[in-house]
C-alpha cells in the first residue's frame, strides 16, 4: 500500500501511520499498561475527529480483576473505543460486562469508568469535548508572561482540571451483567436502528444523546458492487474507519484501495465516492449527518405517505439533515 497517500492511515502498519514516538502508560507494577499512537488531531469547538490507535496490555498476573482498575471519570469528555482484538472487562456505572473484538464501548461525560485487559487489546479511540477548559490556556498564559508565578498554588488551583479530562476517582462497587444489558457496549449487530438498501445496510449504533447531542456514530455494512457518489464539493469533513473488508476510495481525485484496520481522511470540499470491492464494515468517526433522523424521516414517508417520497422530498430532507450523499448505486 502507499505509505505517502495523505487521506490513508493503515492501522495495521502502526509504524508508518504514527505521527511520531508512542506514548506509554503503566501497571503499578511497572509494566508497559497501555502503547497508544496518534493519528488525527482534535478539531473544532468540540475537538471532533480526534483519533488514537492503542494497543492495551493484558493486566499481570495478580492484578484483582474485582475491583475496578483505573478508575476514573471525564467531567465532559466523551470516548469511543473500537475493540480489534482480544476482550476486556468493561466496569461502568455499578456495573461489570464483557466486552470483546468487534463491539465498541462507548463512554459518556459523568460516568464511572475501569477497566481491566484480560488479553493485549487493540483500542481504536476517537473521542470529543475532551479539551475544553479555557481555565487550562488561560492559567498557562498567567505562567508564561509571569515565570516567577508558575510554582503559585493559588494559580495553580484555578486549572486543577488540566489538560486531559480525565480523573481519578475511588474503585468502585460492580455487578456482573451480560454484555448486551450493558448499554456502554455497542455492536453492529445489535444498533439501535437498521435500515436496508441494495448493497448497503445503514445500523445507528450510538445515538445523538449518547454523545452528548454532539455527534453519532453509524456503520455502513457494505456489499462488494456497492457505489456512493458524494455532492460535489461535500460542506463537511468525514473520518471514516474501515473496520474489514475492501473498498476503493477517490478523494480529490486520487483513487486507492483501503482494507480492514484503516482510517480515510475526508478533508472537506474534496470530492469523493467508493466503490465496494469486498464486504466492508465501516463508519464515520466524525459523525456530524444526521443519519439517523434522515434515515427514520424517509422510512416514516415510505410507510405512512409513498407519494411523496419522490426526488424533491428526499434532496429537502438531505439538505435538513446534513447528508452528503448524492446518489448510491449496486452492481449486485
Ligand atoms: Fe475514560
Amino acid at each position: 500500500m502507499d505509505n505517502k497517500n495523505e487521506f490513508l492511515f493503515d492501522l495495521k502498519t502502526p509504524e508508518t501511520t504514527w505521527k511520531g514516538p508512542p506514548a506509554h502508560s503503566y501497571f503499578p507494577n511497572g509494566q508497559v499498561s497501555s502503547t497508544v499512537g496518534s493519528i488525527t488531531a482534535a478539531e473544532g469547538e468540540h475537538g471532533l475527529y480526534w483519533c488514537l490507535d492503542s494497543v492495551m496490555h493484558k493486566n499481570p498476573e495478580g492484578m484483582d480483576p474485582n475491583k475496578t482498575p483505573m478508575p476514573h471519570f471525564h467531567w465532559k469528555g466523551y470516548e469511543t473505543f473500537f475493540v480489534d482484538s482480544g476482550s476486556l472487562y468493561l466496569y461502568i456505572d455499578g456495573m461489570r460486562a464483557l466486552a470483546k473484538k468487534g463491539d465498541i464501548v462507548q463512554l459518556q461525560a459523568g460516568q464511572s469508568q475501569g477497566m481491566f485487559f484480560l488479553d493485549d487489546v487493540k483500542w481504536r479511540g476517537t473521542y470529543h469535548d475532551f479539551f475544553t477548559y479555557p481555565e487550562a490556556g488561560d492559567v498557562g498564559r498567567v505562567k508564561r508572561m509571569m515565570p516567577e508565578l508558575a510554582d503559585d498554588p493559588e494559580l495553580n488551583a484555578l486549572s486543577t482540571r488540566g489538560f486531559m479530562d480525565s480523573n481519578p476517582i475511588e474503585p468502585f462497587l460492580c455487578k456482573e451483567v451480560p454484555t448486551e444489558q450493558c448499554s456502554a457496549i455497542k455492536n453492529p449487530n445489535r444498533p439501535h436502528a437498521s435500515y436496508e438498501f441494495p448493497g448497503v445496510s445503514m445500523r445507528i449504533v450510538v445515538e445523538r444523546w449518547e454523545n452528548g447531542g454532539v455527534k453519532e456514530l453509524d456503520c455502513a455494512i457494505m456489499e462488494p458492487g456497492f457505489t456512493a457518489q458524494w455532492v460535489k464539493y461535500p460542506p463537511i469533513r468525514e473520518l471514516f474507519y474501515l473496520r474489514s473488508g475492501k473498498v476503493k476510495f477517490t478523494i480529490g481525485g486520487k483513487e486507492f484501495i483501503a482494507d480492514d484496520e484503516c482510517v480515510i481522511n475526508a478533508p472537506r470540499f474534496l470530492p469523493r465516492s467508493i466503490e465496494v470491492l469486498e464486504k466492508s464494515e465501516m463508519y464515520d468517526l466524525g459523525g456530524q449527518p444526521y443519519w439517523s433522523l434522515f434515515l427514520q424521516n424517509i422510512e416514516s414517508i415510505r410507510h405512512y405517505d409513498p407519494s411523496r417520497l419522490t426526488k424533491e422530498t428526499i434532496d429537502g430532507l438531505k439538505k435538513r439533515f446534513k447528508i452528503q450523499i448524492e446518489s448510491i448505486g449496486f452492481k449486485g
